[in-house]
């Protein structure tokens, strides 16, 4: 936990609205080992929460008008908690996205001031709107008792971000910040929400992020176009096959057969879902039997996949990862997340990862003229309440 942000965000509150936090939550965002937009696709993700996230402090309050705080943003808005209306600041929308669920889930919200801060980079691709939605559910579930289990917070998250946001997103980085736990990868079937936890043991390797610092306008937009890309594919699959409801539901061979039928680039989109859920369950067993060269090779299939099939990939990112596939001590590596910039994600020998670090860096300065960032993570425990001890 980062004592120092709650300590801040405790003194802030204090300072701003005159009475203690009645709880501060932590939320962590997530890594995806592999699966990529392989969610809203009823298929297979294998992420982990991680030890970054987002803390938010809250309590009632008599006064009519909610407030929020954004440490980060330095920003702040005033609004009527049973009322929430989409904000000019993006980043309110994520909290009173989630409010509106509540509303629509029957739970009347009182007024309340909330302020909130992490340590998170933004539009790294490791979900600190996820984060952010979740802890807010946490937060409001607790404080008012409400009795919503984890994975309902987890589907209010991703509704309100859907509705107040906009990004068609699948379930897994709500599910992960939610339901992540220590040490451990879950391998989560997004179609029946059933989720496995194996140990995450690498051995003489490390999992290491490179954070490119190149975050897309392109995006949101982009990413709800390769899902509708996706629903045209089975739609016109399922004028033959009548069983097919998603892309989980169609093998390649069931693909092949119907390409003619099918643009090339919703072809190109379709056999890259259908490959990636294969890659995940292959990645799972290799890890699980400690075939790390295993694990390595396939990140690399897949980050080629998102670069030539589902085209979600950037120049900054591709660089990254031909730039790591010529040194041995990287087993694998590839782009992780949404997509068009944030991070990749490498495995990496230990103890030659800090020359590997310096290295990426200059070449990545040399050719981009831009900071490359290391992140080093650790596997966390989903959201949690900070204990009224740390609090003191
Ligand atoms: C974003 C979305 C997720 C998922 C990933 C890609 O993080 O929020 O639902 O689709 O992109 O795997």
């Amino acid at each position: 936990m980062n004592t120092t942000l709650v300590n801040n965000l405790r003194n802030i509150f204090k300072e701003t609205y005159r009475v203690e936090p009645q709880i501060i939550v932590r939320s962590p965002g997530r890594i995806n080992i592999i699966g990529e937009h392989t969610d809203y696709n009823n298929g297979f993700v294998l992420p982990a929460a991680i030890d970054k996230g987002i803390y938010i402090a809250i309590a009632l309050t008599d006064s009519d008008q909610s407030e929020i705080i954004s440490l980060d943003m330095n920003e702040s808005v005033k609004f009527q908690a049973d009322h929430p209306v989409k904000s000019e600041k993006h980043w309110a929308n994520y909290i009173l996205g989630v409010l509106e669920q509540f509303q629509i889930e029957g739970h009347h919200i009182p007024p309340f001031k909330m302020a909130f801060g992490g340590d998170i980079p933004i539009g790294a691709g490791l979900s600190s709107s996820a984060a952010l939605e979740c802890g807010v559910g946490l937060a409001l579930n607790n404080l008012l008792d409400l009795g919503i289990d984890r994975i309902k917070l987890a589907l209010i998250g991703q509704a309100a971000e859907h509705k107040f946001v906009g990004v068609n997103c699948g379930i897994m980085d709500q599910f992960a910040s939610l339901m992540g736990k220590q040490n451990q990868v879950m391998l989560l079937d997004c179609q029946s929400l059933s989720h496995q936890y194996f140990p995450f043991s690498s051995g003489d390797y490390s999992l290491v992020l490179l954070n490119s610092n190149v975050s897309h306008s392109l995006a949101s937009s982009q990413y709800n176009i390769r899902r509708s890309q996706c629903e045209e594919g089975v739609a016109t699959i399922a004028k033959k096959y009548t069983d097919v409801k998603s892309l989980r539901d169609v093998s390649l061979s069931i693909l092949i057969e119907n390409e003619k039928k099918l643009s090339q680039v919703v072809f190109k989109r379709c056999k890259y879902i259908i490959e990636e859920n294969q890659r995940v369950n292959t990645v799972c067993k290799a890890l699980v039997n400690s075939q790390l060269v295993e694990v390595g090779n396939i990140l690399y299939t897949a980050h080629h996949a998102m670069k030539t099939e589902y085209e979600i990939t950037c120049p900054e990112i591709d660089f990254l990862v031909d730039y790591s596939s010529e040194d041995s001590d990287v087993l694998g590596s590839r782009m992780m997340g949404g997509g068009f910039g944030g991070c990749t994600i490498n495995l990496v020998r230990t103890d030659a990862a800090s020359q590997w670090i310096d290295s990426c860096g200059i070449a990545y300065k040399n050719k981009f003229k831009k900071e490359l960032t290391p992140i080093m993570i650790a596997i966390s425990d989903g959201v949690n309440l900070v204990s009224q001890a740390t609090l003191r």
